[in-house]
């Protein structure tokens, strides 16, 4: 909960102030990504975790069938109805609309509700607001409405309410992240099986440290649907031999040299990313089990390297920021989180220094672009919950 204005609090107030009714409050968090990178939507495996920002969305049944939203941040409303929904023209209600639909598909639900919400995830910052918000929409209906939904099948209907409503093609990282996040733990999916696992972050002398360009590129969501279909491109022509190759995460480099390269350099280098982020966050789960953070580190140095120059994710604010702390003794990895084009870098730092190095990197990237940068100290928190 931001320490400077209180959600929960702030919610129910404006709930009773215009609805006149006590709501069902659930709290959702943003997340954020350890190692595995674009590698969700190629079935590989991620190693996300939520953290300590949050939407914070009060919901209740009303008795006809008009939806009525709220948004503190945008100090803006949404009216709609339960039978007609339509994107709308402003792209905030979408969000949530695209959960409704994706309900409506199974229950035909007759009766509208009330919605406020706000909170403290920065949007655009790579931390996943947007799935946050349609994670705690998902979960706030299927319990007014009874609807009996396993967390899963959540996760799975607010990443489809992004992919057909909002219209970006995402993997399931962030919904999944949102939903089952634990504190102090780690959670290391298998995008194919969505089996996953809790791994604790033991590192008591590091910080989690974001350091946010405030960048954000209005061709973020089109260029990352292009790379989806780069790396798609790749598995047909992989597949024009081997049949069994169902996504990168069955392709070998071998493969890829052999049945990519001689076609097209640059999706080539789109897929030898993602087929090296694969084998990368595997031997990085090694390290953490050994306790090896140095080593752990140094592979999302490589990551970021990969993001920059074969897959063309980062942006030069991005780069900037990650070359400011590389030969930092006090900072064990660094690199760019999330889909990428702005938003931050994740850094593992050692406590004693973070201040020191807060003070000098924001001093640098101002010098250097003339702009501040934000800061945000992590913790690894709960995912999405009903509060009290
Ligand atoms: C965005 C998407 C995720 C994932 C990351 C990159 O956050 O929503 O599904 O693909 O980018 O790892």
């Amino acid at each position: 909960m931001s320490p400077i204005f209180n959600y929960p609090n702030k919610v129910k107030d404006k709930f009773l102030e215009l609805f006149n009714q006590e709501p069902l409050f659930v709290r959702s968090p943003g997340r954020i990504n350890l190692i595995g990178e674009h590698t969700d939507y190629n079935l590989g495996f991620v190693l996300p975790a939520a953290i300590n920002k949050a939407i914070y969305l009060g919901i209740q049944k009303r008795k006809d069938q008009l939806i009525k939203i709220h948004s503190l941040d945008f100090n803006n409303d949404f009216q709609g109805d339960i039978n007609e929904l339509k994107s709308s023209d402003k792209l905030w209600p979408d969000y949530l609309l695209g959960v409704v639909q994706q309900i409506q598909k199974k229950h035909q639900i007759q009766q509208g509700f009330n919605i406020v919400f706000g909170g403290d995830i920065p949007p655009g910052a790579g931390l996943s607001s947007s799935a946050a918000l349609e994670c705690a929409m998902a979960f706030g209906l299927n319990h007014i409405f009874n609807l009996s939904y396993e967390k899963m099948d959540l996760v799975k209907l607010a990443q489809a309410a992004e992919n057909e409503f909002v219209g970006v093609k995402c993997g399931i990282m962030d919904q999944f992240a949102s939903m089952f996040g634990k504190n102090n733990q780690l959670m290391r999916l298998d995008c194919r099986s969505l089996d996953f696992a809790y791994v604790p972050f033991q590192a008591d002398d590091i910080q989690i440290v974001l350091f946010d360009t405030r960048v954000k590129h209005s061709l973020a969501s089109s260029a990352y649907n292009e790379r989806r279909e780069e790396c798609e491109q790749g598995v047909k022509w992989i597949q024009e031999i081997h049949p069994e190759v169902k996504s990168l995460r069955d392709a070998s480099e071998k493969m890829l040299l052999k049945y990519v390269k001689p076609k097209n350099q640059k999706i080539y280098e789109r897929c030898n990313f993602i087929v090296s982020e694969i084998q990368r966050l595997q031997e990085a789960c090694n390290d953490l089990e050994n306790n090896d953070l140095q080593s752990f580190g140094k592979r999302m140095f490589e990551t970021h390297a990969g993001l920059k120059d074969l897959y063309k994710v980062s942006c030069d604010e991005l780069d900037l920021l990650v070359d400011l702390v590389k030969d930092n003794p006090n900072v064990l990895g660094a690199r760019m989180m999330g889909g990428g084009f702005g938003g931050c870098t994740i850094n593992l730092v050692k406590k004693e220094a973070v201040e020191d190095l807060i003070a000098q990197v924001s001093a640098s990237y101002h010098a250097k672009t003339g702009s501040e940068m934000l800061i945000y100290l992590v913790k690894i928190e709960d995912g999405t919950s009903i509060i009290n």
